[in-house]
């Protein structure tokens, strides 16, 4: 096995004085808690070089080994489109009727979600992303990938961060099974589809859910030192 030998290169972070750094991450906060997932999407255009520089904010994410184990494909075809939505139909059809449970069918009350999904074919850009399990390599043979959901997932977040960013919105959204975007798309055999993302701008006075996120405490255990007030409690 041939290996790489080690090339390093200087990085140059930011340095911030510490009311900055406090500055910084209030500010970044308050943006992103603003962000939601968006079901109702209008249909106006996004140039595709949006789409670009989303994609290469989302392929900046930390990787296992540094492979980068994912794929984005980009849908705006809206025959494509319409296959996606029929198939993506009928597999969440199903789930309502049937496949989840009642606790389940009672957590996704409140989002007043139900099996049909007409922003996948009313958003401009379908982008479903698809994690690779292995590399393929030209001559066939399989290289491993590793930590792939945790990268992929990583990804994703980056991925929904930089939609937000733009100004446009998305669903993070799972029609499972979702084996059916594999063949629609013509995956290869080392690819397994991962999230499906619309993209584009909201419907006019587009409506959310009203819903609460967690606080601080619900979300989080201090294990400073024991002579701080923010030692770790016993649950
Ligand atoms: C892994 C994952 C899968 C999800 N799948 C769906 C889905 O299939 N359909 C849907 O309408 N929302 C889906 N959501 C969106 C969640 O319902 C949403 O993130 C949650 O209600 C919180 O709302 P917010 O994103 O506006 O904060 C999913 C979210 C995640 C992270």
């Amino acid at each position: 096995m041939s290996v790489t030998p080690n090339s390093f290169v200087t990085y140059h972070p930011e340095h911030l004085s510490t009311e900055e750094t406090l500055q910084r991450a209030q500010e970044f906060y308050q943006f992103m808690d603003k962000r939601r997932t968006v079901r109702d999407f209008s249909d106006m255009p996004v140039a595709k070089e949006v789409v670009e520089q989303l994609l290469l904010t989302a392929s900046t994410a930390p990787s296992g080994a540094h492979k980068q184990p994912w794929t984005f494909c980009v849908i705006s075809d809206p025959v494509l489109k319409k296959q996606v939505r029929a198939a993506a139909e009928k597999e969440e059809f199903d789930s309502y009727n049937g496949r989840m449970t009642q606790e389940w069918l009672e957590d996704l009350a409140p989002l007043g979600t139900d099996w049909q999904k007409p922003f996948l074919e009313t958003a401009p850009y379908l982008i479903v992303v698809f994690k690779k399990a292995y590399d393929l390599k030209d001559d066939g043979s399989k290289r491993n990938n590793y930590y792939v959901s945790e990268s992929v997932g990583i990804a994703c977040g980056f991925l929904i961060a930089a939609i937000h960013q733009a100004g446009l919105v998305t669903l993070t959204h799972t029609p499972s099974p979702m084996n059916f975007l594999t063949k629609l798309l013509k995956r290869p055999e080392n690819e397994r589809p991962f999230l499906l993302l619309p993209v584009g701008y909201p419907a006019a006075e587009v409506k959310v859910p009203n819903l609460k996120r967690k606080i601080l405490e619900e979300v989080t255990s201090w294990y400073g030192p024991k002579s701080e007030n923010n030692a770790a409690k016993p649950l």
